[in-house]
């Protein structure tokens, strides 16, 4: 069954209390929390004191997305924070193998995020090692722009290589999902969406909330 995991990118931050406790009773698995630098994206958003604040208000696990260059650095802080999976870009790791291990001693799910245009065969070896696989379906660094139907294609191969090599990485889309969108990612394999605009950028979040993952739900999964 797929997993809805909303990102706080696009969230009220002065009602963030009350806008993450509406999704966490209406369908939420996860709280999506998108780290940026200003450097590995060109925007600039949350730190670790993010993930600790909201530690203490929802039971939810959460994912942290790190778009920053040298994620190295900071693993051990965000897994203090409270994060649950730490997810690393490829394109900002030299010694990725290291950076997955080194997310594990936290004991934290490690995952590796792709850009649109990287494919997955760069980290094909370590895919054994991986727990989840974010496949990025925009240019990261901004909430509320169009998925990019391209993308479809590596979810499939993902799925794939998954299934082939009974590899155990959770599959997670990030960027342009909608109740249009999100059906396509499942039905190509997706496990778990990612939704920041479609949720927060509404009127209602709880009710978007609930739309989304009952669409997520009837999409069903991929036929393997
Ligand atoms: C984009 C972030 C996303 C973003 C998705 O760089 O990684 O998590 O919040 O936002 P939507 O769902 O609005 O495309
Ligand atoms: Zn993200």
């Amino acid at each position: 069954m797929g997993k809805l995991a909303p990102s706080i990118l696009s969230a009220d931050i002065l009602q963030l209390r009350a806008q993450v406790q509406a999704v966490e009773k209406n369908g939420a698995d996860l709280i999506h929390i998108d780290v940026m630098d200003g450097s590995f994206v060109p925007n600039i958003s949350f730190g670790p004191m993010m993930v600790r604040a909201l530690k203490k208000i929802t039971k939810l696990p959460l994912d942290v997305h790190l778009m920053i260059q040298n994620p190295q650095k900071y693993l051990s802080v965000f897994a203090e924070a409270g994060a649950e999976i730490i997810t690393v870009h490829q394109e900002a790791c030299t010694h990725l193998d290291r950076v997955i291990a080194q997310i594990k001693t936290y004991g934290c799910m490690a995952g590796i995020s792709l850009n649109p245009a990287t494919p997955l065969s760069t980290i094909m070896p370590v895919l054994s090692e991986t727990d989840l696989l974010l496949i990025m379906s925009v240019n990261p660094g901004f909430g509320g722009q169009q998925f990019i139907p391209y993308t479809l294609e590596k979810i499939r191969e993902a799925a794939d290589f998954k299934h082939r090599n009974k590899a155990k990485y959770l599959i997670e889309v990030d960027g342009g999902i909608s109740v249009k969108t999100a059906p396509k990612a499942v039905k190509a394999g997706a496990e778990v969406l990612v939704a920041g605009n479609a949720i927060f950028s509404q009127e209602s979040p709880a009710d978007a909330c609930k739309s989304l993952k009952r669409v997520i739900e009837q999409a069903g999964g991929r036929a393997v």
